[in-house]
C-alpha cells in the first residue's frame, strides 16, 4: 500500500517536474567526430547535445534515422568547436527559440527530412552558419524575423516543403545569401522587392564555394510574378523558374538585373510575350552563358517567330529550339 502510494507521488512529481519535460534527446545515439581524433566515442545521449556529454572536442554531430519530436531550447550547447551540425530524417516537428546556443563556430546546420512545420524568430538568428538545409520538410509557416541575422548565409534550402509565401521582408542583416533553393514548394507569386535584403555576389571574398548566386524556385505554382519582384538585385547567374504556371511576363520584370547569365522558363504555360517585355530584357553584355530559356511552353507560333527574329538581332540566346520544331511540324502539317 504504503509502495503504490509512493509510486503514485513519483508519477505526478514527474509529470510535473519542468526539466522533465525538456529531454530533448532520449537514449539517442549520436555520431561525433574531431577532426585530429577522429571518431568520438560517444554512448547514447539524454537529455542535450552538450560537453557533459562528451562532445566538447566534436566538429561535427550526426543524428540520423531517430526519433527527436522536439528540440527545445538549449537542445544543443556550449560547443565552441562544432562546425557541422547534422539532426537528419528524425522526426522533428518543433524547434523552440534558443535550441542551438553557443555554437560560435557552426558552419552548416542540417536539418532536413524532418516533419519541421514552422520556423520561428529565435531559432537560427545570429548563427554564423554559412549553409542550411531545410529541405524535405513540411514547412508552411516561416516566421518574418525568422531568417534575420544570419551575417554569413550563403546557401539556404527550403526545398521540398509546402510554403506558400514569399515574404520580401525576410532576410534583414543576412545580405551574403547568394544560393536559394526554393524548388517544390507551393508558391504563387513573387511579391514586389521580393529580393530587398538579398545583395549577392559584390561583397563574398572569404573563398568558400560556391560563388554562384543561384535562386530555384522550380516546381511551385508561380502564376505572377510582380514587375519589381527584381528590382533590387543587379547581379544573378542562374534564375531557375522552370515548372511553374507563368503565363504573362511583364516588361521591365527582369530588366534591373544587368549581370543576370540564364533564366530558365522552361516549361510555363507562356504562349507569346510583348515586344516591351522583349525590349527591356537585359542583353548584350557578351556573357557566353547567356541564356532565356523558353522552351516547352503552349507558344504561339507566330508569336514565337517574332522571338527568334528578335533574339537574332539582338544576339541574345533565346532557348526554343524544341518549340520552333513543333511549330515547323505544325506548318507542315497546315500545307498537307
Ligand atoms: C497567335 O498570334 C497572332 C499574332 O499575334 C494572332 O493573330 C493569332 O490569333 C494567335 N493565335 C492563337 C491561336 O492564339
Amino acid at each position: 500500500m504504503y509502495f503504490r502510494i509512493c509510486l503514485v507521488l513519483v508519477t505526478i512529481f514527474l509529470r510535473l517536474c519542468v526539466f522533465c519535460d525538456k529531454v530533448s534527446f532520449k537514449n539517442v545515439p549520436v555520431k561525433a567526430t574531431n577532426v585530429a581524433k577522429g571518431r568520438l566515442e560517444i554512448g547514447p545521449v539524454t537529455g542535450s547535445l552538450d560537453p557533459s556529454n562528451g562532445l566538447a572536442d566534436a566538429n561535427e554531430i550526426t543524428v540520423r534515422d531517430q526519433k527527436i519530436p522536439i528540440l527545445y531550447k538549449g537542445a544543443v550547447k556550449d560547443l565552441p568547436r562544432l562546425y557541422d551540425l547534422e539532426l537528419i530524417y528524425s522526426e522533428i516537428q518543433e524547434i523552440e527559440p534558443g535550441a542551438f546556443e553557443n555554437v560560435p563556430r557552426l558552419l552548416e546546420l542540417k536539418l532536413n527530412g524532418n516533419k519541421i512545420s514552422k520556423i520561428q524568430g529565435g531559432i537560427l538568428n545570429n548563427l554564423n552558419i554559412k549553409r542550411l538545409d531545410l529541405s524535405f520538410n513540411e514547412i508552411n509557416a516561416i516566421e518574418p524575423n525568422a531568417f534575420n541575422d544570419l551575417p554569413n548565409l550563403r546557401v539556404l534550402l527550403l526545398d521540398n516543403n509546402l510554403i506558400r509565401e514569399w515574404n520580401p521582408n525576410w532576410f534583414e542583416n543576412t545580405p551574403n545569401l547568394l544560393m536559394i533553393h526554393f524548388s517544390k514548394n507551393l508558391l504563387e507569386t513573387l511579391p514586389a522587392h521580393a529580393f530587398k535584403n538579398v545583395k549577392g555576389t559584390e561583397n563574398v571574398k572569404d573563398g568558400w564555394l560556391p560563388l554562384e548566386n543561384y535562386f530555384d524556385f522550380s516546381e511551385n505554382k508561380i502564376q505572377t510574378i510582380d514587375p519589381k519582384a527584381f528590382e533590387d538585385i543587379k547581379q544573378l547567374d542562374i534564375l531557375d523558374l522552370r515548372r511553374n504556371l507563368i503565363s504573362e511576363l511583364q516588361p521591365g520584370v527582369f530588366s534591373n538585373l544587368e549581370k543576370v547569365n540564364s533564366i530558365w522558363l522552361l516549361d510555363n504555360k507562356i504562349t507569346c510575350v510583348s515586344d516591351e517585355f522583349l525590349d527591356s530584357l537585359p542583353h548584350g553584355h557578351g556573357i557566353a552563358r547567356r541564356a532565356y530559356k523558353f522552351d516547352a511552353n503552349p507558344w504561339n507560333c507566330t508569336c514565337l517567330e517574332k522571338v527568334q527574329t528578335w533574339s537574332k538581332e539582338k544576339g541574345s540566346k533565346m532557348a526554343t529550339l524544341q518549340s520552333s520544331i513543333k511549330c515547323v511540324i505544325e506548318k507542315v502539317k497546315d500545307i498537307k
